[in-house]
């Protein structure tokens, strides 16, 4: 099959086009072929290997999974021994275990439900890490109907997810993000957008019962600011590309020790894509209350581009890319 392959860890240089056997299928594991992947910080993470924390996972002197991508849309071809739940021909989403940016992954049922009517496949693949990341940090702050979020962040992968949950919850919703992203985030149902490269988050006083911080890029004590004496924070982004050993996400790991001290509830949020994350965004998508944003798509070929796209922040929300 066709994939992107990378032997080494680095920048998006390092991936190539191959022709590679089709992953094996296990007992618990279904075959996918492959027609959407999506990108996130997470790939970058693992194609970089940074921060180094990564690499205990992933292989420490070099990758140990030579195809990259979480995120998967596809149909199913081939279904292991105790597989209960799918059979060849399904059209499912989700994530994988083999890697995404090839013509075939393999991925346990356990993280796959059949894809929304009414997307496309590239709409599908952007869902699961993004998405699931969103419903779990709204419902870890505890977003309730008359609350006011601001969210930072709004127009990437999780932001734009997060805007419509938090709208489809009855919040009055605050999106942070640059210029060229403010005109996407009110559409996705903003009822403010405030442009980070002009303002700050607290030009409005202590506003906010609940601060989604997905970028990651503001001090706690400026997110303070903006939060009213009994808000949640919830700390989602943790700026993935700084710091050598842990890229920043300490301040997640930090949370339950400082969140003590505060009159802020101050939330660590760690996301899995499990069944029932992907079956309630599936309910909102098809209602309508959610529609997964695709800033821009890519073939298999240019997954390096599609790296580099989301490395500069070019597009906005999701970047996917198309299989063949
Ligand atoms: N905790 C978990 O389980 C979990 C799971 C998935 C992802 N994450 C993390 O969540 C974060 C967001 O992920 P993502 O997929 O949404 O990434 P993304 O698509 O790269 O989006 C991040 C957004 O932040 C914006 N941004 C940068 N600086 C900002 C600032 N000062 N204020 C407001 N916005 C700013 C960027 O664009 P503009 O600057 O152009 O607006 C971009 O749109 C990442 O750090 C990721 O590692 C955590």
């Amino acid at each position: 099959m066709k994939a992107m392959t990378r032997r080494t860890y680095g920048e998006a240089d390092v991936l190539e086009s191959s022709i590679v056997d089709p992953p094996a299928v296990a007992d618990d594991e279904v075959l996918i072929e492959v027609r959407a992947a999506a990108v996130d910080p997470g790939v970058w993470i693992f194609m970089t290997g940074r921060p180094w924390a990564v690499r205990l996972a992933s292989g420490i002197r070099r990758p140990r999974i030579p195809i990259l991508g979480l995120d998967v849309a596809g149909v199913i071809s081939a279904v292991g021994a105790r597989i209960t739940r799918f059979r060849a021909g399904d059209e499912v989403y989700g994530t994988c275990r083999s890697g995404s940016f090839a013509e075939f992954a393999t991925a346990r049922e356990t993280q796959l439900a059949i894809k929304p009517s009414g997307i496309s496949f590239a709409q599908a693949a952007a869902t699961p890490v993004s998405g699931v990341t969103a419903l779990t940090s709204i419902r870890t702050a505890g977003v309730r109907p008359g609350h006011h979020v601001l969210i930072t962040g709004a127009g990437g992968g999780v932001g734009s997810f997060a805007v419509q949950l938090a709208k489809a919850r009855g919040a009055t919703v605050t999106g942070v993000c640059s210029t060229s992203k403010a005109d996407l985030v009110r559409s996705l149902g903003a009822d403010a957008v405030i442009d980070y490269t002009a303002e700050e988050i607290d030009k409005d006083g202590a506003v906010y019962d609940v601060i989604l911080d997905l970028a990651g890029s503001r001090p706690l004590s400026l997110l303070r600011r903006a939060a009213k004496p009994r808000a949640t924070i919830a700390l989602v982004g943790g700026g993935h590309t700084k710091g050598r050993v842990m890229g920043g996400f300490h301040r997640q790991m930090a949370a339950p020790l400082i969140a003590p001290f505060l009159s802020q509830k101050l939330k660590g949020v760690t996301s899995f894509v499990r069944v029932p994350e992907l079956e309630e965004l599936t309910r909102h998508i098809e209602s309508g209350t959610l529609t997964p944003t695709v800033g821009a798509t890519y073939p298999l070929a240019e997954a390096a581009e599609a790296l580099r796209d989301h490395t500069t922040s070019r597009s906005p929300g999701k970047i996917a890319i198309t299989v063949p």
